[in-house]
């Protein structure tokens, strides 16, 4: 993970940097740091945990950069070494003439280290970057071309990167790399930024350069060089971000979390816009590019997907199985690419991410593309690598999603899968017109049912504050709603570190119900529905081991009242599209909860928004 920035132009470098490590602080905030070209060295800041932290560190050396226009910064998620100091970027080389930034893993940097250890230099911290730092500057001391020094530097090292670095002798100039891992130039004017995503650049230019792997450029305040590993200058593709600096708010309520639970509603009606327009019209969805054809005769889908975007993707199993009768297969990316998948020009693979970004996704869909599948993305980020490599890009537009916990992003997706179901149904003539058309009268009204649960949480806080003490948590669901178990356990497990597991029901008397007794909250998502009633046989089943049983449903069976202690409603919705409705009061136990116990909730601990290391 890990966010990097670099500036050099007129301006007060150490603004920039923080503005920059600010907008990226959602891809870590272990510890960060910042190099800065002063008068005569460089010097470095660091401070661990958030960026205030390395605010206030600042605020006692500002007479010694206050005129400085170079820098680069860091803002970590530790993969090697404690957050700590001395493992917090920029890292330097023996004399510190030498500073660099890392995003990604060295992963030969054992073998890198022993044989610079041989040559002299000496280690200060425990993490892989710091073999780039000795490695470049003795490449520097051999060539004396700081971009050479780059070049044959990154040559030796394997795995991932996006490098940023610096050197004493040169006061205006930054060179920046990268290998599957994403970075950005900003082209401004007398200006240049890198980043490694374009919030940290957009407030200063919307003109920018996405590098490539293995590219190198050479970045001074009037002049630009894109070169390849080769050492052969490339053509730089400059383009024009689309996109708004955006001051993020959490408009009033106490949690970026909590402020995108409610703009659930709004994520909805977005989506459909252009999509669907009456039941009785067909879904339009022109971001698929397989032709009706290719369509009509596909057997075979493979979705692939991490955390939250994977029980998105379960939905997604369900829904197509269900409509369209081809056979998919959902699997965790990181499990996808360590084996021999059966993957080939027949099949679709539909990658989801939230960020785009997600390094175990991205190398999966690599994988899948290389052996001639169609790739289709569903992506809140149409901008993100991952949308770089699509065949069909079909962005869920839920908007930035800054709370680590996913929210609004899953609904999104939820409702990406719909569509594409509901699209491709149509096409195959799979499905029923009659249920087609009722799930689609239904989708257009799930906005206001979201918003029924949001204007009414009494029973949710309730049932939160009272399991708030607890130290496990099980959620259990059948069919359609397994994902939605999952899903919840996910959400408390991130945001207040309890033990949460989500079980198929079936399963609970398989092993999982030894757990059970008076101190474990068992709580039942009964939707009505195929499996509603023996989902109540399996609550039967818990509560006959003296379960703490909560009910989340549909139904105003006078029976839940006898089994369930707490019983938080939602409207009545049929049970295909009861996924998108029982996870919202889910959304909110897991807030309230980690909320009553003073957890910092848009920013767990351990964890990061966008996770490009495997
Ligand atoms: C969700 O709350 C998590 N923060 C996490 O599981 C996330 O869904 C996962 O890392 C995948 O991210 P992506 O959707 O950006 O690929």
């Amino acid at each position: 993970m890990c966010g990097i920035v670099g500036y050099v132009g007129y301006r007060s470098v150490v603004d920039i940097l923080l503005d920059g490590l600010e907008q990226l602080e959602y891809r870590g905030y272990d510890s960060s740091g910042i190099a800065v070209k002063c008068e005569n060295d460089i010097k470095v800041y660091k401070a661990i945990g958030k960026l205030n932290n390395l605010r206030e560190e600042l605020k006692s050396h500002v007479s010694e950069f206050s005129k400085s226009t170079m820098g680069i910064g860091h803002i970590r998620w530790a993969t090697h070494g404690a957050p700590t100091v001395l493992n917090a970027h920029p890292h330097t080389c023996n004399h510190g003439d030498l500073v660099l930034v890392h995003n990604g893993i060295i992963e030969n940097y054992k073998e890198l280290r022993e044989r610079l250890e041989k040559r002299g230099c000496v280690f200060k911290s425990q993490t892989d970057t710091e073999v780039a730092a000795h490695l470049i500057a003795d490449k520097y001391n051999e060539t004396g071309d700081l971009t050479e020094a780059v070049r044959l530097a990154t040559k030796e090292i394997e795995g991932a990167y996006a490098l940023c670095v610096m050197h004493n002798d040169h006061r205006t100039t930054i060179v920046a790399t990268k290998r599957n891992a994403p970075l950005l130039v900003g082209l401004g004017d007398g200006e240049y930024l890198i980043a490694s995503d374009v919030p940290a650049i957009i407030k200063y230019t919307k003109k920018a350069m996405y590098l490539t792997d293995n590219q190198i450029v050479t970045v001074t305040p009037n002049s630009i060089k894109l070169i390849n590993q080769e050492g052969v200058e490339v053509p730089q593709k400059i383009e024009m971000l689309p996109w708004e600096p955006v001051a993020l708010s959490k408009m009033g309520y106490k949690h970026f979390m909590l402020k995108e639970i409610h703009e659930q509603p709004d994520v909805i009606r977005n989506i459909l816009v252009g999509k669907l327009h009456t039941a009785a019209e067909p879904v339009i969805l022109n971001e698929v590019k397989l032709t009706k054809d290719t369509l009509k005769k596909l057997n075979r889908i493979q979705i692939i997907a991490c955390g939250t975007s994977l029980h998105a993707a379960m939905v997604g199993k369900y829904l197509i199985e269900t409509f369209c009768g081809i056979s998919v297969d959902v699997e965790a990316s990181s499990e996808y690419i360590y084996r021999q998948t059966v993957t080939d020009e027949h099949t679709l693979v539909i990658g989801v991410s939230q960020s785009g970004e997600t390094a175990d996704t991205l190398t999966a869909i690599k994988q899948a593309k290389s052996k001639g599948s169609h790739i289709l993305i569903i992506t809140n980020r149409p901008d993100s690598s991952m949308a770089r490599e699509a065949d069909s890009l079909l962005s869920v537009n839920a908007g930035i999603e800054v709370s680590v916990a996913a929210t609004k992003s899953y609904i999104a997706q939820l409702m990406a899968f719909y569509l594409l179901s509901l699209y491709m149904a149509e096409i195959k003539e799979s499905t029923d017109l009659s249920i087609i058309q009722s799930i689609k009268n239904e989708l257009m009204l799930l906005p206001q049912k979201i918003e029924q649960v949001l204007s009414n949480t009494d029973e949710i806080q309730k049932c939160a504050r009272k399991y708030s003490g607890t130290k496990d948590f099980i959620y259990i669901a059948r069919g359609i709603n397994l994902p939605t178990a999952l899903e919840g356990a996910l959400k408390l497990k991130e945001i207040s570190y309890i033990n949460a597991t989500g079980y198929a029901a079936g399963e609970l008397k398989h092993g999982p119900i030894a757990m059970l007794d008076e101190s474990m909250p068992v709580l039942s998502i009964l939707m009505k529905g195929i499996v509603y009633e023996k989902l109540l046989s399996n609550s039967e089943e818990a509560k006959a081991r003296n379960a703490r049983m909560i009910a989340l449903t549909n139904s105003n069976d006078p029976k839940l009242d006898e089994l369930f202690d707490c019983i938080i409603r939602v409207p009545e919705v049929q049970e295909f599209l009861s996924p998108i409705l029982a996870v919202i009061p889910l959304q909110l136990i897991a807030y309230y909860i980690a909320e009553f116990l003073g957890k910092d909730v848009d920013q767990p601990r351990n964890l990061a928004k966008s996770v490009t290391v495997e």
